[in-house]
């Protein structure tokens, strides 16, 4: 989130944030797997993942802490006009308050918003706990505010829009007496009721035509004022008409705590303005930043957990006329920080004993021994050398070639290299290369959750094998050029139930999501075509559509597959178009 501030210090316009509550439960995300034409039920073909964890839940106090700075950031993130709506539920609502009033100013607080997000339930020892409440502060006075409407209630239009014209036309009887106005009226009879009223005659005969007087049984004329010409109700801060996601509702994502659509665009209608820019700085599954879209705002999201990102990812390109966006991976600063604030600095680089003691996590984590003395080789497990790239540059093959050579001098024929990133395409090129050596190469990917504590006391850590992707590039026609995935394998299957797993007959069942950009710069990726499977749609091409250059020349093209893990796979094909 830090790495905000540089481009957006005081631009945003509006910040919605929904962060865990502190509940210390993991949240689950469940996906499906293949096309249905495998024959599986939905149930038997959907894994469960775990897409976050509520980190925080050693208590309120650590749940502070951790919202506290964040809180300061996104005070800097604001804008003069801007506004911050904090979601959350009853437990923290209280200490959470406290807190903003202090960095926002008690006056900048605006409202506490209750949201009735369920029907009742019965929790046995006290009253259904149904609501979750949204704190809204400002910036400044000088806040976007549209005075946003609703629907009167049903009770408020029977009692004061009780009379209907002959065509089903709602309305409430007005007074058109000025009796007891200061200002005084019109004196003059009408149509036999004589009176002061508040229009001069003129008016009064105006409104008889076109049939806006009503008449009270003694034929007194009261002016009509029809329903479906008011402006609605002023939203009020009990919000009890939108409903949660529920199993059956069209936006479900599958995303565990997930928002109402309906609720964010409350927000967003209420505090920002068309061309505005919206932040989600826990955005889940991307609903803010879906309604964002649709209400032709610009937006900005961030989240940790990599399903959340490819969830949002597709939610978004799933709308009609969706804006180019970009995906960007801060992985490496949140690593360095991680790596400097648990194992030790000095002042900026990492000193050598907290290098030492990096490796050692890791290879712990990893089950693998330390082995001290050598160049590239930090451990082995089994029977295998182990290798640990760093926290903040991508294995190289250089480096991988260096560790087999290690391991070539010392009689060993397996390594296993763990690393956060990779160059790119260095998977069939290593893996062949250490074979000709008599060496068993195998890549594995460190996760993120080796930084969540709470993951590695559960001993959720995996560390999956890359995937291998085989692609082909074509040449339907001169200028022109399509990809087609030929083949890919992800290697930790057995992390899929055997039931779903016997029952998977394609290689392509594995992919979920599948982009290509068709000149990679080298700095982030553009999706020129995507593919990808929804909820509806369980289908996937395999090959792309032929995207025609401007002009000949040599291209990078780079392909992305995500697969049902939601781990991303990316490589890259230098082309040479003529
Ligand atoms: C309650 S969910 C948000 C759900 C979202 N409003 C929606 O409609 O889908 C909280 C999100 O915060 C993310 N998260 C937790 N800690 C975070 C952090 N430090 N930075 C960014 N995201 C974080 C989690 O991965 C999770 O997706």
């Amino acid at each position: 989130m830090g790495s905000l501030l540089e481009k957006f210090a005081g631009k945003i316009d509006l910040i919605y944030i929904d962060p865990p509550f502190a509940t210390g439960a993991d949240f689950s995300f469940e996906t499906e797997i293949g096309e249905r034409e495998i024959e599986l039920t939905k149930e038997q073909s959907i894994i469960e993942e775990k897409a976050y964890r509520d980190t925080w839940g050693r208590g309120a106090e650590s749940f502070l802490a951790m919202m506290a700075p964040r809180v300061r950031l996104i005070h800097d993130l604001l804008s003069p006009l801007g506004s911050l709506y904090l979601h959350c539920e009853w437990h923290m609502s209280s200490h959470l308050r406290l807190f903003l009033d202090e960095v926002f100013g008690a006056d900048q607080f605006r409202a506490e918003i209750i949201w009735k997000r369920t029907s009742a339930h019965s929790d046995s020892s006290t009253f259904g706990q149904v609501h979750d409440t949204l704190l809204y502060y400002t910036k400044t006075n000088a806040f976007v505010w549209n005075n946003p409407k609703t629907d009167y209630e049903e009770w408020y239009v029977e009692r004061y829009y009780r009379y209907q014209d002959k065509d089903g036309r709602r309305f409430m009887s007005d007074n058109l007496s000025a009796k007891g106005l200061s200002g005084g009226g019109y004196a003059y009879t009408w149509k036999g009721a004589k009176g002061v009223w508040r229009c001069p005659e003129s008016t009064m005969a105006r409104l008889d035509k076109e049939g806006r007087i009503y008449y009270t049984e003694n034929g007194i004329p009261r002016y009509k004022r029809y329903l479906d010409e008011m402006e609605g109700r002023p939203v009020q801060s009990l919000w009890d008409d939108i409903q949660g996601v529920v199993s059956w509702s069209d936006e479900q994502t599958g995303y565990a705590t997930q928002k109402a659509e309906g609720l964010v665009e409350r927000v967003i209608s209420a505090s920002s303005s068309a061309g505005s820019l919206v932040a989600d700085l826990f955005c889940g599954s991307g609903t803010a930043l879906a309604v964002a879209e649709k209400l032709g705002r610009r937006w900005v999201g961030c989240d940790l957990s990599r399903w959340a990102v490819h969830v949002a990812r597709k939610r978004l390109l799933g709308i009609d006329g969706c804006k180019p966006l970009e995906v960007l991976n801060l992985g490496k600063y949140e690593r360095q920080y991680w790596q400097g604030v648990t194992f030790g600095k000095d002042g900026k680089t990492v000193t050598e004993r907290a290098l030492y003691e990096y490796l050692a996590f890791i290879l712990k984590l990893y089950g693998a021994q330390p082995v001290p003395g050598l160049t590239h080789l930090h451990g082995k497990v089994g029977r295998a050398m182990v290798h640990i790239g760093a926290v903040d540059a991508p294995v190289t093959i250089d480096e991988i070639n260096a560790a087999i050579a290690e391991c070539v001098q010392l009689k060993q024929t397996e390594l296993h290299v763990l690393g956060w990133e990779w160059e790119m395409g260095l998977y069939d090129l290593m893996v062949a290369e250490a074979k000709k050596q008599g060496v068993k190469l195998v890549l594995r990917q460190i996760p993120r959750e080796v930084m969540e504590q709470q993951a590695v006391d559960k001993g959720d850590i995996e560390f999956f094998e890359l995937a291998h992707l085989q692609v082909e590039i074509q040449k339907p026609k001169k200028l022109a050029l399509a990809v087609a995935l030929k083949n890919f394998v992800i290697q930790n299957t057995e992390l899929i139930p055997e039931e779903v797993r016997t029952k998977i007959k394609k290689w392509s069942d594995y992919i979920d999501y599948w982009a290509v950009d068709w000149s990679f710069q080298n700095d982030t990726f553009m999706q020129g075509w995507v593919t990808y499977r929804t909820r509806k749609d369980r289908t996937l091409a395999v090959t792309s559509d032929p995207h025609t250059y401007e002009k000949p020349g040599k291209y990078r093209i780079l392909v992305k597959v995500v697969d049902v893990f939601g781990n991303d796979t990316t490589q890259g094909y230098d082309v040479e178009v003529k």
